[in-house]
């Protein structure tokens, strides 16, 4: 371990960077993610595990802006591309890549960091806690029948060369709206969730996109894909492959759904990544023909600068606590805060003073609590959190929000 350097790449590695990274998350390179990291990363937005001249560990960070409870959003540093070779696993390389990557983010001024975890042993240690969850559906479409009073009307496709400028708007209202959304520049459009990489087809279509129109212009769309299949007796046997269905009024999603389980042929839908709290089961007069197949855990959040963190974020409870912040990977954030919430808005503060906290809390639960979807109840029964009932209470009223954050895009 002593004889690793850990610094961010120079222009003549990124080549060898991309490399390692494809090998890191077992592929081969493609061109194409090569060209892409390129334009994500600036090089000194990377980090590397350098032994001797060759990279046997990746890092990276990406500039994110995050919705938090009360259509606020925040600057977020997004943590991803995180490999190390299997010559070099448990040397604790991925422990120091991580700490320098921290320490840099909170030194740009970022309060929070956040990251999708490839398994969710890995991330706690270093502070990050699971602030949502998401769901995978398997929707018998052939099966459901809107109920008589949901609404439903037509759709409209739209093209691919077309499709960007018809949905940037109402993604970016909904976006506002819901926590844990990520706002989306030019990049995450065309390089990510517009790219229709031939790889992630598996023998369906290329992507296809509707829009509801609503009164005041496109209020909802579906990005989604078919594949055409038949049963052993004939019976064509299809499925729809949703990649996002966003809407912001109730006929717009009522629509959009209406339309994607009534293709003909395709009787099967599946989502993978759908909210944990979503009105489609009970639009619909059959709710259990909209299995869950999945409850996974989905955007990992890890507070860096818990005051400003604190203080941005909105409250649908006042209150006022004194609060204890556990951090064994950065200690430096570690101390008692003060958080007051009056008319929803918060002001927090470092409040080392006081000697006597209302709560313990570990920074990891502070993450997971952050957007507004965490039970600080239940982390309390498994000892994350440590106060008295009351306060427990105070926390709890504070921090949960009635809308659940979602995070729609994994990076
Ligand atoms: C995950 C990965 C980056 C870990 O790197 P590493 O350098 O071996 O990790 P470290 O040696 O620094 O380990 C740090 C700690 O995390 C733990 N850890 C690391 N990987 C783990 C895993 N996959 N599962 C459980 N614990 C893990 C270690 O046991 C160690 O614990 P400790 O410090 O509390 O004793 C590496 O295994 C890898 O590249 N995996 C394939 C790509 C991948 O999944 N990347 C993550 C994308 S989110």
């Amino acid at each position: 371990m002593s004889d690793i350097e850990i610094r961010p790449v120079t222009e003549a590695e990124f080549g060898n960077f991309t490399a390692a990274i494809s090998e890191g998350f077992s592929s081969d390179l493609r061109e194409v993610i090569a060209e892409r990291d390129r334009r994500a990363f600036p090089v000194e937005r990377t980090l590397a595990a350098f032994d001797g001249a060759t990279i046997v560990g990746t890092f990276g960070g990406l500039d994110l802006t995050l919705t938090v409870p009360g259509e606020q959003q925040i600057a977020i540093e997004g943590t991803t591309i995180v490999t190390v070779f299997p010559t070099h696993r448990r040397m604790g390389l991925l422990r120091s890549m991580m700490d320098q990557h921290l320490e840099l983010a909170y030194q740009r001024g970022d309060a929070l960091a956040g990251l999708w975890s490839s398994s969710s042993d890995i991330y706690g240690r270093f502070g990050y806690g699971i602030a949502t969850h998401s769901r995978s559906l398997a929707i018998e479409g052939s099966q459901i029948i809107f109920r008589d009073s949901v609404a439903v009307e037509r759709v409209r496709r739209v093209s691919p060369e077309t499709v960007e400028s018809e949905i940037r708007d109402v993604y970016g209202r909904v976006a506002l709206r819901t926590p844990g959304m990520f706002a989306r520049d030019d990049l995450i459009w065309r390089d990510h969730v517009l790219a229709d990489d031939e790889w992630k087809r598996e023998g369906s279509t290329t992507h296809r996109f509707v829009v509801h129109d609503g009164p005041k212009g496109v209020d909802g769309y579906a990005i989604y894909r078919q594949k055409a299949s038949e049963s052993n007796d004939g019976h064509p046997n299809g499925t729809v492959s949703i990649v996002e269905v966003i809407a912001e009024s109730a006929v717009g999603r009522a629509s959009l759904w209406a339309y994607l389980t009534r293709i003909d042929g395709c009787p099967n839908v599946r989502v993978g990544n759908a909210p944990l709290v979503d009105p489609l089961s009970a639009m619909v007069t059959q709710p259990r023909r909209v299995a869950v197949t999945a409850v996974y855990d989905a955007l990992w959040i890890r507070v860096l600068d818990v005051a400003t963190a604190l203080s941005t974020r909105r409250y649908e409870t006042d209150g006022s606590l004194v609060f204890e912040v556990l951090d064994s990977f950065r200690p430096e954030s570690a101390g008692i805060y003060r958080l007051t919430v009056e008319g929803g808005i918060g002001t927090c503060g470092r409040s080392d003073a006081d000697a006597n906290a209302d709560l313990r809390i570990d920074v990891e639960a502070l993450g997971a609590l952050y957007l507004g979807g965490g039970n600080a109840n239940h982390l309390a029964d498994a000892g994350r959190v440590v106060g008295s009932a009351e306060a427990l209470r105070t926390l709890h009223r504070m921090f949960h929000t009635d809308e659940q954050p979602w995070c729609n895009w994994v990076f």
